[in-house]
């Protein structure tokens, strides 16, 4: 069966033209856009937009940063890929935020490294600080001053840490080792952590086989499912966390477990990138992918999974399809303007790429 997977058009305020930035901008707008790219998670999007809406009618509080969001949930749901989806949206490419990977930072004398060694000090001048309001300043765009800022595993940050992040988070300013202060004010801030992780492992595993949350009704179950995750993340943050430290948390955003047609979708998400990438870089080489139902099955059975999500499946379709295609490019199988059939091999255990003649011209973020 064909399925055709529509491009995202740009917005008006997406545009690169910061004229198209003013004007009408909804919540629904942003939330129309979210949506596209991060499947499967309304409720954590839903809570992320108004944000963004009192920052650009200049009604967020003073002395705060834009907004502090603690995102927990199983792993490959999307929670790196909503702030990376919102530096897409609001700066036009997912790389436009400062992020700190809080593992890096797990001994006290470690944070020297994120503000820079007080003067006077042993490898004051070799320490550049990785946070600075240059470099914050470096991840907005001439469309939107709000930069994005996601301290990544934040449980694994060292007390010193922490304690530099509460003051962050209270006041929306850090002082550095030489004094300077960085302002987080138009900072909307990420965290991410896995506490409770494995607690809502063990909780999804009899309730939710791919079967189980394909059927109907399934989205009840969802909720129940989602309250529960945000029960047992929020006791193991309050474990492990200070009062003060929680209290400074706008919103703690849940994230559900995948259900099979929200897997399917970012199948079709990725696959859909894959055709653009192919169009972008290969230019008059370039070619049309078009993919059986089989395949599909194949990358979802091999990618994906209630219990690790999405993370497998860009590795599978690059493994899977993209090195095989490079290989037959490299072989000059795959003419211009052909079209690359991906399909089942009999035995239902791997793919076969076999090109055809093809009169249609590829298309960005489409495929067949
Ligand atoms: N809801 C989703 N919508 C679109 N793509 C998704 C979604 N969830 C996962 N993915 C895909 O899977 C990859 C891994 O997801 P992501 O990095 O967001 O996981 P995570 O929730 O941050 O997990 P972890 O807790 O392990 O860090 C993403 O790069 C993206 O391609
Ligand atoms: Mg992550």
């Amino acid at each position: 069966m064909k399925n055709n997977i529509q491009s995202v058009r740009p917005r008006r305020w997406e545009s690169s033209n910061p004229e198209s930035q003013s004007g009408a901008e909804t919540l629904q707008d942003f939330y129309g856009v979210l949506e596209r790219k991060v499947v499967g998670q309304p409720n954590a999007l839903r809570q992320i937009v108004p944000y963004i809406q009192m920052h650009r009618a200049g009604l967020a509080p003073e002395n705060r940063p834009a907004g502090v969001f603690l995102l927990l949930g199983p792993t490959g749901t999307g929670k790196t890929r909503t702030v990376e989806a919102l530096a897409e949206m609001l700066h036009g490419s997912e790389k436009s935020m400062v992020r700190v990977d809080c593992g890096e930072f797990q001994m006290e004398h470690e944070v020297a490294k994120l503000i820079g060694a007080p003067p006077g000090y042993l490898g004051h001048r070799e320490t550049q600080p990785m946070l600075t309001q240059a470099k914050l300043n470096a991840a907005t765009s001439e469309h939107c001053n709000l930069s994005i800022v996601l301290f990544d595993e934040v449980e694994k940050a060292a007390g010193s840490l922490a304690r530099l992040l509460l003051g962050v988070l209270d006041k929306a300013t850090l002082r550095l080792g030489d004094n300077n202060t960085v302002n987080f004010e138009r900072s909307l801030i990420f965290l991410t952590s896995n506490l409770g992780a494995e607690a809502m492992a063990r909780q999804l595993k009899p309730w939710f086989g791919l079967e189980a949350v394909a059927k109907p009704g399934h989205d009840d179950n969802l909720d129940s499912a989602e309250d529960k995750l945000k029960r047992i993340g929020v006791a193991a943050v309050r474990r492990k966390f200070s009062p003060e430290f929680v209290n400074r948390i706008d919103v703690v955003l849940t994230y559900r477990p995948l259900t099979a047609a929200a897997l399917s979708a970012i199948l079709d998400l990725q696959l859909a990138d894959l055709q653009s990438h192919i169009i972008r870089r290969l230019g008059g080489r370039a070619f049309r992918l078009a993919i059986s139902k089989g395949a599909k099955q194949f990358l979802l059975r091999n990618g994906t999974s209630v219990e690790y999500g999405a993370r497998e499946l860009k590795r599978t379709i690059l493994r899977t399809v993209t090195q095989p295609i490079s290989a037959l490019l490299a072989a000059g199988r795959i003419e211009p303007g052909c079209r690359v059939a991906i399909e089942l091999e009999k035995d239902g255990q791997s793919l076969r790429i076999v090109p055809k003649l093809d009169p249609v011209p590829p298309k960005e973020g489409t495929v067949s």
